[in-house]
This record gives structure tokens, sequence and C-alpha cells, in this order.
């Protein structure tokens, strides 16, 4: 069967490809990076020696999470937008015995259903809710959560992904969850820019890998016809913005084809797949009071890579 069939065509991935190739500076949304292969790439991201990101952020949680029963009422419900394989929600989970539920919200039907049935097997008293939904779009919680007091857990800083206006956005939204009564975060610190770009072009190729399936994507369910050997994975730290940028480089001139349509790339040109922003303690608090959100503590790593923030409404 024909990928790019057009009732099994994703449509808006379809519409979000042909705007981003079309654009003066092309560019691709990194959402559209975690379909089922690109979910398992990353997956093995987070175990990378270069990535430190995942394993400072589990020590942090495993030395602090307790902590965080202090600041929560009773039964709250553990909310997870873009809920990944489930390890770091463990170690809330092992930390919080008093919770009421936990509801996972992911984009990835398959990975999200796949990951809470591990949990349910290993929780059996938990009631697990998984929400399949795009995080940054409006999403409801099952009505057996909507009555709980909510702590939302977005972890991985994954809020660095986003532009500061989309942020501000996201945790605007995720102020406006009723009932809600608490925000833990987590946040990459700014560092050594080789220490960052390494992290986000490790020496195993996996990261290369992952930003490259974008491509093989569009290849599999849009007619694209992409030669993958013919781009190059490459992350470069953007010091006037805070951030890594991701791209994948056009390594000559070429045309690419996809649902029919033809992008042209000069040779070196880019396309834009992914930003992740590094904000210091007080600029990702100031970002968080513009959204409504108090900070009520805050749990570092010795070395001083990563911060996990707790907030509260104000
Ligand atoms: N939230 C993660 C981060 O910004 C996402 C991420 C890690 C990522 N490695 C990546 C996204 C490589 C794209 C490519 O660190």
């Amino acid at each position: 069967m024909d990928g790019a069939d057009a009732a099994s065509v994703d449509a808006d991935f379809a519409e979000a490809v042909l705007a981003g190739l079309g654009a003066e500076r092309k560019y691709l949304l990194s959402k559209h990076l975690y379909d089922a292969e690109g979910s398992a790439l990353f997956d093995r991201i987070t175990e990378l020696e270069d990535y430190y990101p995942t394993r400072t952020e589990a020590a942090i949680l495993r030395a602090s999470a307790a902590r965080l029963a202090d600041h929560l009422p009773p039964g709250a419900a553990l909310v997870e937008p873009g809920a990944g394989s489930g390890e770091k929600t463990r170690i809330l989970l092992d930390a919080l015995p008093g919770l009421g539920a936990y509801a996972p919200v992911d984009i990835s039907g398959e990975h999200l259903e796949a990951a809470a049935a591990r949990l349910r097997a290993d929780y059996p008293d938990l009631p697990v809710h998984a929400v399949v939904a795009d995080f940054a779009s409006r999403f409801a919680l099952p009505e057996a959560v909507a009555g709980m007091p909510a702590v939302v857990f977005f972890p991985g800083s994954t809020i660095g992904n986003f532009t500061k206006p989309a942020a501000r956005d996201l945790l605007a939204a995720f102020r406006a969850i009723p009932g809600v009564a608490g925000l833990v975060i987590g946040v990459d610190l700014p560092k050594d820019p080789a220490r960052l770009v390494r992290a986000y072009d490790d020496g195993e190729g996996v990261t290369a890998a992952f930003n490259l399936n974008l491509l093989a994507r569009i290849n599999r369910e849009l007619a694209g016809d992409f030669d993958l050997e013919a781009f190059a994975h490459e992350a470069r730290w953007n010091a006037d913005e805070s951030r890594i940028e991701m791209h994948l480089r056009s390594l000559r001139r070429q045309r690419v084809r996809v649902l029919g349509r033809t992008f042209d790339f000069a040779d070196g040109e880019t396309i834009h797949t992914e930003n992740s922003h590094k904000f210091p303690v007080d600029g990702f608090r100031a970002i968080a009071a513009s959204a409504g959100w108090a900070p009520v503590d805050l749990w570092l790593d010795p070395e001083r890579l990563f911060s996990v923030h707790v907030f509260a409404p104000h």
C-alpha cells in the first residue's frame, strides 16, 4: 500500500510539512519527530553518555521528590503532558504514595498505552488514565481525574523546545487546568557550549538518526523522495537566544518531492527542526510568574547542570 494514500495521510502532518518546506527559511515541527520510530530513537538518546539531562534530572528527582509531599494536597492526580517511557514518573510515584491517580498525556498513542500498561502492572492500586492528545493544544482530563487537585509534571526540559511566547502560553494552559495545585518542571541550565553541542550531536550518531528520521517519515507517509545520504544532522549553539538549534543540512544542490510538490535546496541550506532553550533559574521564574506561577521549591544537581522547579498557583 502506498503510504501516501489519501485515506492514510495525517492531514496535520502533511499541512505542516508543506508549509515548513515551502517557507523562506525551511523548518519542520519538532512534535513530528516523535512517530513510533522517533520515539524509540529518543528513548535511546536519553540513555547516551553524551546526553546528560535525563540521568541528571532523574538523580535530582531521586534526591528531592519526597519533599514534594509537603506541597501536595492529599489524593492529588499527577498529570504528565508528553509522558515518555515512564522512568522518571516512577521516581515520583515511589516518593508520593498518596496520589489519587496518574494521567499521562501523549500524542503517540502506541507509546503511551505501552508505558501505561507497564505502570498499571507495577502500581496496581493507582488508577492510570492515559489521554491521547497533543498536549500543546487544549486537552480534557478524564472525568475520574477532573475532580481531583492536579499536579502537573513536565520533565525533560521539554519546555525549552518551545519559543518563549509559546512556553508562556503552555505554562498558562497548565495553570488553567481546573483544580491545578502545582507544577513540577525540569529545565536545563545554560553551560559550556561544547558540552551542550555534544549532548545534541552525540558520538554514537543516535541524535543524527533521530533528526534524519523526520525525513524518512516524510518519505514513508507523504510520498517523499528525500535522499537521507544527502542531508546531515547539525546541532549549533545560538548564544543570542540561549538555545541549541537542530538543523538538517543539504549536502548538495537538490530538488525533493513531497505529495507531488517540489522543493529546491541550495548546497548547505538547512531545515530547522528543533530548538532547546537553556534557562537560568531567575529567567525561568520570570516566565513562570507571567503565566501565574509562584516558586515554592528548587532542586539542583551538585554540578548545577539541570534544574527542577516546583511552582504553585499565585
Ligand atoms: N527536551 C529535549 C531537549 O531539549 C528534547 C531533545 C533531546 C531533542 N535531544 C534531542 C530534540 C535531539 C531533538 C533532537 O533536550
